[in-house]
């Protein structure tokens, strides 16, 4: 076995797991506690250090405190959400608006991530036959923000009910670029188990072994992939 110097120890990678598998979307249970201004800062330079396609780093973070902008967002929030349930046929449209699904108001710091599709452009490596991987790559910062939010003992909510054309606005953000996730942060009383999405039974969580394919779409059995077949059967969670 080849050990790296530099390889995670075993309490580093409880950490690590420790991390991914306790993070969870916060929309209640937010505390007055400040956010500490070095703790947000760490928070931002982990978000910072994600890849992210052809080293294009596209995105921007704009700390939110102002009650005034919070309160039109939460605005956008309660139009987009009751647009949103006209959709859905009862008995879950009730559910679906009895759902507490952001926390703009409660929380002590908004943040808005977005795109910039012309950041080092218009020539990025990676990105001319899949334009997306731009956004893909911030998502990458979101998800590093997310976690070391959790790290840190900060919980963090993404609201996604919400309407682009009102963030921009609001935010003055220019034209070209895209307002990717709205998060809402601050110290919570509690980090949930489970999704609140699973324990509402929303939706389960779906097994593992029922997301993975072997080869090519949709085979669960090849048996050149036999022992992690039965790996994940046994090693759910
Ligand atoms: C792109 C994205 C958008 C989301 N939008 C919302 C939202 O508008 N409101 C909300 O309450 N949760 C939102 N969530 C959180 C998910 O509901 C949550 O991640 C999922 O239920 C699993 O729960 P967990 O994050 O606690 O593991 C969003 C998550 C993602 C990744």
């Amino acid at each position: 076995m080849i050990v790296l110097e530099d390889s995670f120890t075993d309490e580093e990678k409880r950490g690590f797991y420790k991390a991914i598998y306790s993070r969870r979307d916060v929309r209640s249970h937010f505390i007055s506690k400040p956010i500490e201004e070095n703790k947000l800062s760490k928070i931002l330079h982990a978000a910072h250090h994600a890849p992210s396609v052809g080293f294009s780093q596209p995105w921007n973070f704009i700390l939110i405190k102002d009650q005034a902008t919070k309160k039109k967002i939460k605005e956008s929030f309660d139009e987009e959400k009751r647009r949103s349930s006209q959709v859905v046929d009862e008995p879950k449209k009730s559910k679906y608006l009895s759902f507490k699904l952001e926390g703009i108001l409660e929380s002590p710091v908004n943040l808005c991530v977005t795109y910039d599709p012309t950041k080092f452009g218009p020539f990025v490596i990676g990105r001319s036959s899949i334009p997306e991987a731009g956004l893909y790559s911030v998502c990458c910062a979101i998800q590093n923000l997310w976690l070391s939010a959790r790290t840190e003992g900060v919980g963090l909510g993404w609201v996604s009910i919400l309407s682009n054309e009102i963030l921009k606005e609001t935010l003055q953000l220019p034209e070209h670029v895209v307002p990717v996730a709205y998060l809402c942060l601050g110290y919570v009383n509690e980090f949930a188990d489970k999704p609140d999405l699973e324990t509402a039974k929303w939706l389960p969580r779906l097994d593992l072994k029922d997301v993975v394919y072997y080869e090519k779409w949709e085979d669960k059995e090849n048996s050149d992939w036999k022992e992690i077949q039965d790996l994940i059967q046994t090693n759910l969670d």
